[in-house]
């Protein structure tokens, strides 16, 4: 099946030639799954050429609330009137951080920046300075963005034995690199023996709390938090993708662990580019500018931060996400794929093991043996099959980063639910085919 038309083509030809690398971001769609979005309404996008598919991507998570909320755009309209950005406290962003600290169980205050991969650098560096020691726990196969500490060990094709991290890009200072140390997703041993090792200098331990679409087994969270706060480390949740998604509270409150700090980001701003670094108010303390010079200091700010069109999005949207039934609906529906994905893969007749594993309303799908606990674990399915079978949904106008979560919003009906699934499963029976 065709995917692209003529419109699309000429413009993914033009982007090629403009944009560095070919690409917006560092990784390639496949070409036959390479879309060009020139509208999004509800739990719908359409490409260059009137094309319409089913939005299961969302921005990479943002869109929570679904493309084009009515509340959403209403409040961004109202901020563009009275401006869109003064570098100074408006009672937008005052608003909005007073939301975040009633809502998010580690959070007494808050700062906003404007990416994730912002967010977890500053928390690294607030983590450093507050606690006077240099290195940062992060697991394999975790994503923080693309800063230096961060964009280690993400997802190694040849993972190094721990604690040793991988970079995933060039040009990182080895004295970045030799800062992080990696343990494994789901296994405290492996944390207890980073500890014994490093554990006088760890500054910070930093987790996906649901680590990409892994889930915490019970205990393992509740595991690393004693272990930090043995060792003198900071916990910091990255909530990157579950701030606002998994529960109101987040994952800090699902899952019912608090850290010491934590980020935000994507889901709670509506679609704008806002995140946020929140946690234990003395933690923040070192940030005060007139200790500059004078005491232990930590450099926390940036043009953007306290944007108030991003503000005013934010508000609004989680003035819905705050209504009684949300949660249970992005719960159900998520809940609705990851069980009926498998039956599905299994009725097209597909002799590969099928897992749709993740939480809330992020489901992703794995080809290989269960039960998916790690990275490593990850790593052993099929990835290939991975990528192709989301190829394919996109061939059938389910908009996915093929092989990458799928996104659910609350502009998803039951109708989308069935649509995936039907999408689903004729994508099983061409990989069922062609094996
Ligand atoms: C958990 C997590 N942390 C950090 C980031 C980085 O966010 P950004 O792309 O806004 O820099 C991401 C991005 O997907 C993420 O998923």
């Amino acid at each position: 099946m065709e995917s692209t038309g003529p419109l699309t083509r000429d413009l993914v030809g033009r982007a090629r030639r403009v944009f560095g690398g070919g690409t917006l971001h560092s990784w390639a769609i496949p070409e036959d799954a390479t879309v060009v979005i020139a509208r999004g309404q509800g739990a719908y996008v359409w490409d260059a050429d009137g094309r319409e598919y089913l939005d299961c991507h969302l921005g990479s998570g943002p869109l929570l609330l679904g493309h084009g909320h009515p509340a959403v755009t209403a409040a961004v309209k109202e901020q563009l009137d009275r401006g869109v950005s003064f570098h100074f406290f408006n009672p937008q962003v005052i608003d909005f951080a007073d939301r975040e600290v009633a809502a998010v169980p580690c959070a007494e205050a808050v700062r906003f920046v404007s990416t994730g991969s912002e967010a977890t650098f500053y928390a690294m560096r607030l983590a450093r300075v507050f606690t006077g020691r240099s290195k940062i726990l992060k697991f394999e196969g975790a994503l923080h963005g693309g800063q230096d500490y961060a964009a280690q060990s993400t997802s190694p094709h040849h993972p190094r034995p721990f604690p040793h991290p991988v970079p995933d890009s060039d040009g990182i200072p080895a004295g970045a690199t030799e800062s992080v140390l990696i343990a494994a997703f789901n296994d405290l041993d492996s944390v207890r023996s980073v500890i014994a090792r490093r554990g006088d200098d760890l500054a910070a331990i930093i987790v996906e709390p649901m680590q990409r679409a892994l889930l915490p087994e019970a205990g393992f969270l509740a595991g690393v938090r004693d272990l930090a706060k043995e060792c003198g480390a900071l916990l910091i949740f990255d909530e990157i993708i579950t701030g606002f998604r998994l529960a109101w509270g987040g994952a800090q409150e699902r899952y019912g662990v608090e850290p010491d700090l934590c980020t935000l980001g994507k889901a709670f701003a509506g679609g704008f580019p806002v995140a946020a670094i929140a946690g234990r108010r003395e933690i923040f303390e070192v940030t005060r500018p007139e200790r500059r010079g004078k005491a232990t200091f930590a450099w926390l700010s940036g043009t953007f931060n306290g944007n108030p069109v991003g503000a005013a999005a934010g508000l609004a949207c989680l003035e819905v996400l705050s209504q009684p039934g949300v949660y249970d609906r992005l719960q159900s529906i998520g809940d609705r794929l990851r069980a009926e994905l498998p039956v599905a893969a299994q009725e097209a007749g597909l002799d590969v093991e099928v897992q749709a594993i993740g939480d809330g309303p992020v489901v992703q799908v794995f080809f290989g043996p269960g039960p998916l606990r790690t990275y490593r674990d990850v790593l052993a399915t099929d990835q290939n099959l991975r990528k192709q079978f989301g190829v394919e949904l996109v061939k059938r106008g389910v908009l996915t980063n093929p092989g990458e979560k799928l996104y659910l919003s609350l502009a998803h009906t039951d109708a989308d639910i069935d649509r995936v699934l039907d999408a689903a499963q004729e994508s099983f029976r061409i990989l069922a085919t062609a094996r």
